[in-house]
């Protein structure tokens, strides 16, 4: 979508209201205004509520076909969410109608065009490449009284939201499509593309030469080979300072031969969002030339079922030298997590590690799917984790590693086994891994809730939502130098 700053002939105009006290008020200073809206408002039929639109034909105006009204809600309450949600709001009227632009008129409060801008582009977005008509998009935005270091912002907002689509698009993709090998040429392009950024991948020899015993058990049963992804951006080489970030990238969960049955396995193509996440990070961290040093790194590979599959009650050895007993093979994202984790911080000697990943079911029931679990013992990483989640709105919640649940991770035939029953179970996941990384600041992100929807939001469709590339990039804007 093209943002421009100039008003010309357009679909429609858009002009913001607040829920007033008796009616909707305006909240611009474009003068027809409150001419334009005087009919709607005065019958009671447009009161300015959050999210509300309204199409109007009629006025003459200079460049637009229609005007669409639209309501921010109470002025004390707005926050940033505020106008994501209802210019998102927006985007979903004027796509219903085909309009293809608009012309936005600016409110007359500070510091909102972020919010705005990121409900616009967030909304325009469809995933359709397996549908025979392409779906609807709006092509050009104007905001109207925007000033120069605010546009500034949209603009940086546009190529991050790129990134954001770039995850999105490899989540929603079909899993026979977005295979290990297709992740790894993922990796290489973004390579090419961008000249700080540089590609490593490891294919199944050289796993298996790593010794990454459970990487090569999970990948065990499926037809494609396994591959582990290092992605690194130099943004500021000067600095010691190096972020890795870690995602699970199970192309498709079967479960293994703990086979999901009855619910679930049909979502299952999403359990490489940490992956994406992740990707579309380092790609968003080296459009925007961030300074900022990133190494994302990707464990991998289907979790398949077939006469090869690693199967439960075997014992396999990780990268770290522990032996794990596999109790339930569809726990199989923090095996290659937990190799991934302990081959980063060995070789790669990162200052912080973040992972992310579609972990648990737990974290779903206890958080949903507006928010993300949230696990770390560093004080600083949670506070700025937590801070970059109030900015963005892609929420996290700390939840404890408790260490009273570590026993359930005991084993009588190995040094560990890798699930601990039901209760508390995202929190026994955050405990295995958490016996992967010894020295380095680590926090792990559950976003098995947020990463894909069942539901629509308001600025997400359902599927892939792309969860976690706006947040760690404000993250490692503040945290990452
Ligand atoms: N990929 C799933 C977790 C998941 C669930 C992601 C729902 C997205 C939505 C993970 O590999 C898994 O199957 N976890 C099991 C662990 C259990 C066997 C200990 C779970 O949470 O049920
Ligand atoms: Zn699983
Ligand atoms: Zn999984």
């Amino acid at each position: 979508m093209q943002l421009v700053k100039e008003r010309k002939a357009a679909d429609a105009i858009v002009l913001p209201f607040w829920e007033g006290k008796k009616q909707a008020e305006k909240a611009t200073s474009f003068s027809e205004a409150d001419d334009i809206a005087h009919m709607p408002i005065a019958a009671g039929d447009f009161k300015g509520k959050e999210g509300e639109v309204m199409v109007l034909y009629g006025p003459k105006l200079k460049e637009e076909k229609r005007v669409l009204l639209v309501g921010l809600g109470l002025k004390e309450k707005s926050t940033l969410e505020t106008f994501r949600k209802s210019y998102a709001a927006v985007v979903k009227a004027a796509l219903g109608k085909k309009f293809k632009t608009l012309n936005i008129v600016m409110p007359n409060v500070k510091g909102v065009a972020s919010g705005i801008c990121e409900g616009l582009l967030l909304a325009n977005y469809c995933f359709d490449k397996m549908k025979k008509e392409p779906g609807a998009l709006l092509s050009k935005v104007a905001f109207i009284g925007i000033d120069a270091k605010e546009f500034t912002e949209c603009k940086k907002l546009e190529t991050l939201i790129e990134s954001v689509n770039f995850a999105r698009d490899l989540v929603n993709s079909n899993a026979d499509e977005v295979t290990p090998q297709r992740l790894s040429e993922c990796a290489e392009l973004l390579a090419k593309e961008f000249p700080k950024v540089t590609a490593t991948v490891f294919g199944k020899k050289e796993i298996e030469k790593h010794k990454m015993g459970l990487l090569s058990a999970v990948s065990r049963g499926a037809a494609r080979d396994p591959a582990f992804i290092i992605i690194e951006y130099k943004g500021n080489p000067s600095s010691k300072e190096k972020t890795a970030l870690v995602g699970k990238g199970i192309t498709y969960d079967t479960g293994g031969l703990n086979l999901k049955v009855n619910v679930g396995i049909e979502t299952m193509k999403c359990d490489m969002a940490g992956a994406a996440a992740v990707m579309g990070t380092v790609r968003a961290a080296a459009a925007l030339g961030l300074k900022v040093n990133v190494v994302g790194v990707i464990p991998t590979t289907e979790n398949a079922i077939g006469p090869h599959s690693y199967k439960p009650g075997d014992v396999y050895i990780s990268y770290l030298g522990k032996s794990v007993e596999i109790a339930d093979t569809d726990a199989e994202g923090r095996l290659v997590l937990a190799d991934a984790l302990a081959y980063t911080e060995k070789n790669l000697k990162p200052t912080q590690i973040i992972d992310l990943a579609t972990l648990t079911g737990s974290v779903v029931i206890a958080l949903g799917e507006e928010i993300a679990g949230l696990y770390s013992a560093d004080e600083k990483m949670v506070k700025g984790l937590i801070e970059a989640s109030n900015q963005t709105h892609e929420r996290v919640w700390p939840l404890p590693i408790a260490p009273e649940y570590r026993e359930k991770l005991k084993s009588s035939i190995a040094d560990m086994k890798n699930v601990g029953g039901r209760k508390g179970g995202s929190i026994i996941a955050a405990l295995f891994l958490q016996d992967f990384v010894q020295n380095t600041p680590w926090a792990h992100i559950d976003i098995a809730g947020t990463a894909y929807l069942s539901d629509t939001k308001p600025y997400h469709p359902t599927h892939a939502t792309g969860f976690g590339v706006r947040l760690l990039i404000a993250y490692l804007e503040k945290n990452g130098k």
